[in-house]
Order: structure tokens, then sequence, then C-alpha cells
């Protein structure tokens, strides 16, 4: 290696030799999906709730739109990266019909390639070298690779929530002010999401309103990811644009994969505050060129026509929720229904309580064929936890749960 040199080892051996992948934590869900595939591989019957991929399939009229708009060599052509005016006024249509939130389709609208694509480029876009985030843990992975990728660091703070899954939000914001107003660097990002990937969390108006206000005092800028919006089983989750005053300092990303069971077609979008959602519009028109037109106007038509689609989809969930739930509990393992979400998160079981949550994880994808995914995946303060994802029928669920139950039966 020469003194000049960019990378640490020349040639490189493998991706690790470039910083900035380099800085990335391991990916632990590798581990058991490489172990997954070998088993299916094998033959065997696995039922895989590990990944939050949802199942169903997209709703006809959706469908049925993007078909109408495919073949038309006009669609074909680049479109426009912050999304076409049909999409993005479709947008400010559900946020006024659903939570009486004014937005400007020109400067507080952003289409996204996902709600992944857009939070990682916005970070990209809004942070410096050691700028701080702040992350309530455990976490969905990519709030925290997000801001690794841009360079930033990310201050974790723990998320706690009681016995039935509410937030305990008066300890998150102590947390939020104690950062703000110890230690150097200030931070300059709060990272929220409710109803929360992966503990299931579910927040109040009320916290969001008290979050806004913290943040403003703080000077510290708020993003939302929204992508369970509409996954409270009996209650309406709130948005951070419902908070008077919120756009000054607060986005929103809502993801069409969960709502309308689009996950693959990868249709998400931002909306707020007008300088952060032009910045993330900025750093996309110089990175890609717009989502499939079809696939957006097929997105419009889901947000403009008939919501039943999206409260079947919930009650599908609820249905899974309740079958994973009871069958669990048949089996030696209670667990608190969840309130919101696609998932259910559980404390390890007797007799496994103290083992490491990818050990239990795998033992379980050994011994019973299911896959879970391990609490240490989604930072340090998931360990002692599994997820599971309701993305498998009630039938197969409850086939999980015995067969996790025999697992238990026979102790560790
Ligand atoms: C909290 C959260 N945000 C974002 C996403 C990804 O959304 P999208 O498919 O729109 O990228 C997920 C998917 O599991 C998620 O759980």
């Amino acid at each position: 290696m020469t003194p000049s040199s960019p990378i640490a080892s020349w040639p490189p051996r493998d991706s690790t030799a470039f910083p900035r992948i380099g800085r990335l934590p391991a990916y632990v869900f590798a581990q058991v999906n490489a172990e997954k595939r070998e088993r299916i591989e094998a033959g065997e019957d696995v039922i895989d709730l590990g990944m939050g991929n949802p199942d169903l399939q997209t709703p006809e009229h959706i469908v049925q739109e993007l078909m109408d708009h495919v073949r038309d060599g006009k669609h074909h052509r680049y479109s426009a990266s912050r999304g076409i005016y049909g999409l993005r006024d479709a947008i400010t249509e559900h946020y006024a019909g659903r939570y009486g939130v004014e937005l400007d389709a020109e400067t507080e609208t952003v289409v996204t390639i996902g709600a992944k694509e857009g939070l990682s480029h916005l970070m990209l876009a809004m942070l410096e070298r050691g700028d701080t985030v702040l992350v309530p843990s455990p976490a969905y992975p990519i709030h925290s690779y997000s801001v690794i990728f841009a360079g930033g660091q990310v201050r974790n703070l723990p998320l706690v929530s009681d016995d039935e899954g509410h937030l305990a939000g008066d300890a998150l914001l102590a947390a939020v002010e104690e950062a703000a107003t110890s230690g150097w660097p200030r931070p300059k990002v709060l990272l929220l999401s409710f109803p929360n990937n992966p503990t299931t969390t579910v927040a109040t108006l009320e916290f969001m309103e008290q979050a806004v206000e913290v943040c403003r005092r703080q000077e510290i800028l708020l993003i939302h990811d929204f992508a369970y919006a509409d996954f409270g089983f009996d209650f309406e989750p709130p948005s951070i644009l419902q908070v008077p005053g919120a756009k000054e300092i607060a986005v929103e990303f809502f993801s069409m994969s969960k709502s309308y069971c689009m996950p693959g077609w990868r249709v998400g979008f931002c909306v707020g505050n007008p300088a952060m959602v032009q910045a993330l519009t900025k750093i996309k028109s110089y990175l890609d060129y717009g989502i499939f037109q079809p696939i957006q106007i097929a997105a419009a038509h889901a947000l403009r026509a008939e919501q039943a689609c999206v409260s079947d989809t919930r009650e599908v969930y609820r249905s899974r929720r309740d079958a994973l739930c009871a069958g669990l509990a048949r089996n030696g393992w209670p667990i608190t229904p969840p309130q919101a979400t696609m998932f259910a998160w559980a404390p390890l079981p007797e007799p496994f309580v103290g083992m490491s949550s990818m050990d239990f994880a795998r033992h379980l994808l050994r011994e019973a064929g299911v896959v879970v995914s391990p609490g240490i995946g989604f930072g340090p303060d998931g360990e002692g936890h599994v997820r599971f994802a309701l993305i498998e029928s009630e039938d197969r669920l409850l086939e999980a749960t015995d067969r996790i139950g025999e697992v238990l039966s026979r102790g560790r």
C-alpha cells in the first residue's frame, strides 16, 4: 500500500476495504438467512416469520390501473425524480382527507422509491460528517444505517413502553432534552417511528405534540417514519403533521408497501417541512429519474380509490396476530398482543431466558423450522427478544406455534 492509497488494502480483498461500508455494523440477519436458505434447499418445510415482507397480493384495482397504462409508450420514458404531479396531488388529498393536514404539492411533497430510499437519501442530504441523530432503540435497521452511510453518528435513546405497548413518552423526551443539553455535538435530528417496528410500541398525538415542542425548543429537526400508519388495530395512529406547526421542523415518511400491499413496487413519499423536502428532492434529482410512471399512476389511484382494501389488510393482520398470540399462549409462551403493526415482539420464553436472541433464533430454525428475527438485529437494546412477522396464513402461524411449543417443552 502506498501512503496515498485511498483504501486500507490494495487491491481490496472485500467490500469492507471501503470505509463507508466498513463502518457499517455486521448485518446480523444474514446469518439466519443463510441457514434458512440451506434448509429450504434441502427440502425442509420452513415457516418464515423473519423479514417483514408482506405476502398479500396488491389489490386488483391497483394492479388494473398499472395494466391500463403500462403499454402506453409515453410512460416508458424517464419520469420525474420527485414524482409526477398527479401522485403528489393525490398525496395532498390523502393528508387533507385523512388527517386534516394541508400540504403544498409543489414544495411539501416528494415521492420516493420506498420509504427506505427516501430516508437514506434525506440523511445524506442533511448530515455532515459527525452530525448526531437521535434514534430510539431498538430500531428498524435503516434508521441507524442511513445515518452511518451519511457519515453521521447515531445516539440511541432507550425506547421503553408499558405492559400494553404504550410508549413511555416522558422518559424518551427527557432523554432527548438530556442529549440536547449535555454532550457535544448537539443532536441535529430526532428520528421517530410509531407504530414502531420492531417493538410494536404505539404513541399518542399528545406525545407527538410534546415531541414537536421539545424539538422546536432544542432546535432539532424531526423525521417521523410512518410506515405503519394504517395498522393500528383499535385506534388511529397519529401523524406528526397533525401537530399544529409541525411542518416548521418535521417531515413524515409514508410507505405504500404495507398499507396497499405494494412492497415490490417501491413507492413511498416524504411530506412536510419544505426545506427538508427540497433537500431530498434535490439530492434525488442528481441520483434517479423517478419511478416507472405507470407505477406512480397506480399509486395515485391507490390513494384516491375506495380505501376498503386497506382496512381489509389490517383485519388480516389482526386475525393473524390473534392466531399467533393464541397459539403461543397455548404452547407456553404468553405474550401481550401488539396494538399495531404486522409484527409481534416477544421476550425470550422460559427456559431460554438468558440465551442470546441470535442463538435462540437459530435454535428455533434448526429444531422447529421456524424463522424469527433475533432482537439483536435491531440493536443491542433488542437483545433478549425476537420479532415475529405476520406474513404467513393463520394456519401456518398455528403450525409454527405448535412446533415452537414442542421445542419449549424439550427445554434447553
Ligand atoms: C419502519 C419501517 N420503515 C420503512 C420500511 C420500508 O418501507 P419501504 O418498503 O417503503 O421502503 C419498513 C419496512 O419494513 C419499516 O418497517
